[in-house]
């Protein structure tokens, strides 16, 4: 059965724009929030397929988004690499194992691709319990955004160790680059085979980094996932995303077919310089849905901008923790009806 996300991913024509949104399963959800609550700790609930399967229909089934996206994060392969994770309240998350010295990139366990089958396990459940016609959406962190977690431990205003890491020991960063890659590129290979029918890569921090470094440490590895899921699954569209780089929009290029635009970059600005070489992904700024007035305006002009373009619904980061879901719901429904062709 032909899904209208995965043809808006290849810039075929659709009846209207697809949407889903990111971090669309979490905490905003009473249904999630009941599950979490009897589960009791967030790592327990990537770890059990079941619970995988559940949490991943959820928003499809409240809102009627077009995607579903596997939940897991991004942070459950590193921590399968050897570094033991842990949620901190009021923190986020937190390796209290960092990586120092080529000893501790030496040490990274690169079977960590197999160690995840329980990710596997659920994207095969979700595949048999999701609707046809919805796309299920299978991810990864960025090697340079999994990485910063790996040096830094934690999330980081300044990235100073690992930028310190870029200018004066760029050999050690990119051996941990090419083994988080190459695990990477295991893992989303089997989240494929599991039944992913696109795969979407996020690089949250790639705007820490100066133009020159981040093709360097972050776009050259992003371009290098994509190029081998996209030489061996030509039909699974590839979705990249860097949140805080509109302005190297310029030089963005390779082998993939949706790219993500953060909320920060105009999108008549990114539309300008990619034309349809790629469908955009995006980027209704996520805060407008505390109101659905703030939601009205904010749909309408991205669907008057992208009218007649490649283009697939998104917000620009991901939907906070408190968001109504009635306002949820009202984006959703909006993006639809307002591009229905
Ligand atoms: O989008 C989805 O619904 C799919 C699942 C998903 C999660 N995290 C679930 C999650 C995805 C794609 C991610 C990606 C992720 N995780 C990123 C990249 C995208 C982005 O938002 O920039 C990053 C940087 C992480 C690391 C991470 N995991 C952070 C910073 C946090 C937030 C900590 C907090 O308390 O706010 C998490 C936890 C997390 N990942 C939650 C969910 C639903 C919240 C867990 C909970 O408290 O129930």
């Amino acid at each position: 059965m032909s899904k209208i996300f995965i043809d808006a991913c290849f810039g075929k024509e659709t009846p209207y724009t697809p949407v889903w949104m990111m971090r669309q399963a979490g905490r905003y959800l009473p249904e999630y929030m009941e599950i979490r609550k009897k589960v009791g700790n967030f790592l327990d609930m990537t770890r059990n397929p079941e619970v995988v399967a559940e949490i991943t229909i959820q928003p499809v089934k409240r809102l009627d988004v077009d995607a579903a996206i596997l939940f897991s994060d991004i942070l459950n392969l590193p921590m399968e690499m050897g570094l033991p994770l842990r949620f901190e309240k009021g923190v986020g998350p937190v390796f209290d194992k960092t990586i120092n010295d080529e000893k501790d990139v030496e040490a990274l366990d690169e079977n960590a691709s197999e160690k995840i089958s329980y990710v596997y396990e659920g994207v095969k459940l979700i595949r048999k319990n999701l609707a046809d016609d919805k796309a299920l959406i299978g991810f990864s962190g960025s090697p340079w955004t999994v990485s910063t977690y790996m040096v830094e431990g934690r999330g980081s205003k300044q990235y100073a160790k690992i930028k310190k890491m870029v200018y004066a020991n760029p050999k050690l960063l990119h051996k941990l680059l090419d083994k988080v890659t190459n695990q990477t590129i295991k893992y989303l290979t089997n989240q494929i085979k599991a039944g992913a029918d696109a795969i979407m890569v996020f690089d949250s921090w790639g705007g820490a980094l100066e133009k020159e470094k981040f093709f360097e440490f972050s776009w050259n590895y992003m371009k290098q996932i994509a190029k081998d899921i996209k030489a061996n699954y030509p039909n699974v569209p590839v979705i990249l995303f860097s949140k805080g780089v509109g302005l190297y929009f310029n030089d963005i290029e390779g082998e993939f077919d949706v790219l993500g635009v953060d909320w920060n970059t105009p999108i008549d600005y990114a539309l300008e310089i990619f034309e349809d070489n790629y469908t955009l992904q995006g980027n209704m700024e996520p805060t407008r849905l505390y109101s659905k007035e703030a939601i009205k305006e904010g749909v309408t002009k991205i669907a008057k901008t992208m009218k007649g373009h490649r283009h697939i619904f998104n917000l620009g980061h991901g939907i906070l923790p408190d968001v109504p879901v009635e306002n949820a719901k009202y984006f959703v429904d909006l993006c639809k009806e307002i591009t229905r062709r």
